[in-house]
């Protein structure tokens, strides 16, 4: 069965930042690549004329480089702009005049939660949605009630394989080489269980703190804002079972997804340490007594017979040393200590690193040179890089667009994931300060000790 593309894109949000700093890039790259042509029709509350956000969209795409005149002039030429109130049914009218009869409209919520509501119903009541699409921006709620609440006013419009909830990790390269690699090799399977892994680890540091985004990490903190969503993500990819299709069946990857989610147990107080830099409480936008975390570590357990007693741990934190998204999965070691070195070995691993570039790497233990037969470590590494690469944005829209749902999330992985994070995300936990280019505050470490520790990744490969 041939899925239709959807025939015109309308964008709530345009003239905020997510618009300027993704939106028009994503769109800019589908014209320049001929994967889309179709109408654009931005929508917001200020009072701009048309060339106004045309004139936004190309300062946007400058932004990022290079523009070809000739493929911006198409663009341009295909845009245009709705300004009205999101709670007026006046603005649905317009938007509808001016899909002139396109039937199989997308589209795009890049506007806070509190506007979701009106505005689906807005859409709804406007006029026929049975072959419209509609994509939703993170963050999908703040808790399980408030996620479910949202997929209910979703599905009162639109049906399920119609919506699109967007998490950009996975539309990051990385992200998919992490599905291909588990799945278009044979080597792994055999060692990939309770049997030869011995723990798993994801880190998610970034060197920078929550800088103009005070605001908004407020109504976050480092577990809703990354951990619930793209960690969690990571984690469904990395430990799935492999999808029962020939891979162009959309539902099979979400299904494994949605399965291993469920298998996670919720988390409790013993499972977390928050953490919060020295300085948070002084950044634009933070209350001066705030508690909110801007690093948090978890523990837990991914409760099926692969990997029955193999503990995951992550850890995301804003003001660390570096920033890097890493999984390593470590692998327990050799049964023998034949050289008399496994106290001080490292133990073997594999890693898969997400941002800010392609790396999987295989962690070993080779002779170093000499008489002695003394170890030295080495990381094998195959690495990955494509400056025309698409971007998370530009491949997702595109996604969308033609109807593939594969690296959205669905309704049941979305609230899967806010049963594991929501009994510690409103219970009053003990928040420690950490020096900005730490590792976080050392409460987190004793979490990891009884399998040796973080391996903090580095800037280099
Ligand atoms: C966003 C979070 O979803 O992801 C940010 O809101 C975070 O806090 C960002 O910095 C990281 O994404 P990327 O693609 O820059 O690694």
């Amino acid at each position: 069965m041939s899925i239709p593309t959807s025939n015109a894109f309308v964008f709530f949000g345009a003239t905020g930042d997510l618009a300027y700093k993704k939106i028009f890039p994503a769109l800019y790259a589908m014209f320049r690549r001929g994967h889309f042509d179709a109408p654009i029709i931005g929508v917001a509350g200020r009072p701009w004329t048309d060339d106004q956000l045309r004139q936004r969209a190309y300062e946007s795409i400058a932004a990022t480089g290079q523009i070809d005149e000739t493929v911006f002039a198409k663009l341009r030429a295909r845009l245009r702009y709705i300004s009205g109130d999101y709670h007026s049914s006046d603005v649905y009218t317009q938007i509808r005049a001016a899909l002139a009869g396109a039937q199989r409209p997308i589209f795009y919520l890049a506007i806070p939660p509190t506007l979701f509501a009106p505005v689906i119903e807005g859409i709804g009541k406007s006029g026929d949605c049975s072959a419209a699409r509609i994509i939703v921006e993170k963050p999908f709620g703040r808790d399980l009630a408030s996620a479910q609440e949202l997929n209910t006013i979703l599905h009162s419009v639109f049906a399920e394989e119609s919506i699109f909830r967007i998490d950009h990790y996975l539309g990051k390269e990385p992200t998919q080489n992490l599905l291909y690699f588990r799945f278009a090799n044979s080597f792994l399977e055999p060692i990939l269980n309770q049997n030869f892994v011995d723990s798993v680890q994801i880190t998610m540091a970034e060197k920078f703190g929550v800088g103009d985004r005070g605001k908004f990490y407020e109504e976050a903190g480092a577990i809703r804002d990354v951990i619930q969503n793209h960690l969690l993500q990571l984690v469904a990819l990395l430990a799935m079972e492999a999808p029962v299709s020939d891979g162009k069946d959309f539902e099979a990857i979400r299904d494994e997804k949605a399965r291993i989610l469920k298998s996670i147990n919720a988390l409790d107080a013993q499972s977390v340490v928050r953490g919060q830099y020295v300085g948070y409480l002084q950044d634009p936008g933070v209350a001066a007594n705030s508690t909110v975390e801007t690093f948090a570590a978890i523990k837990f357990m991914v409760d099926t017979w692969r990997w029955a007693g193999v503990p995951f741990y992550i850890r995301a934190g804003k003001n660390l040393p570096v920033t890097v998204t890493e999984i390593t999965v470590f692998l327990k070691n050799p049964p023998q200590d034949v050289f008399g070195h496994n106290g001080s070995i490292r133990k073997n691993y594999i890693r898969f690193r997400i941002t800010p570039d392609t790396i999987i790497s295989i962690g070993a233990n080779a002779k170093a040179a000499g008489e002695e037969m003394r170890g030295e470590t080495v990381d094998l590494i195959a690495t990955h890089c494509d400056p025309d690469e698409e971007e998370p944005y530009e491949r997702l829209l595109g996604d969308a667009i033609r109807g593939d749902p594969s690296l959205f999330v669905r309704e049941d992985s979305v609230e899967q994931a806010w049963r594991i994070v929501d009994p510690i995300l409103n219970q009053d936990l003990p928040v420690f300060p950490y020096t900005p280019g730490s590792w976080g505050p050392t409460e987190a470490d004793t979490l990891a000790a009884q399998t040796g520790g973080w391996r903090n990744p580095s800037d280099n490969a």
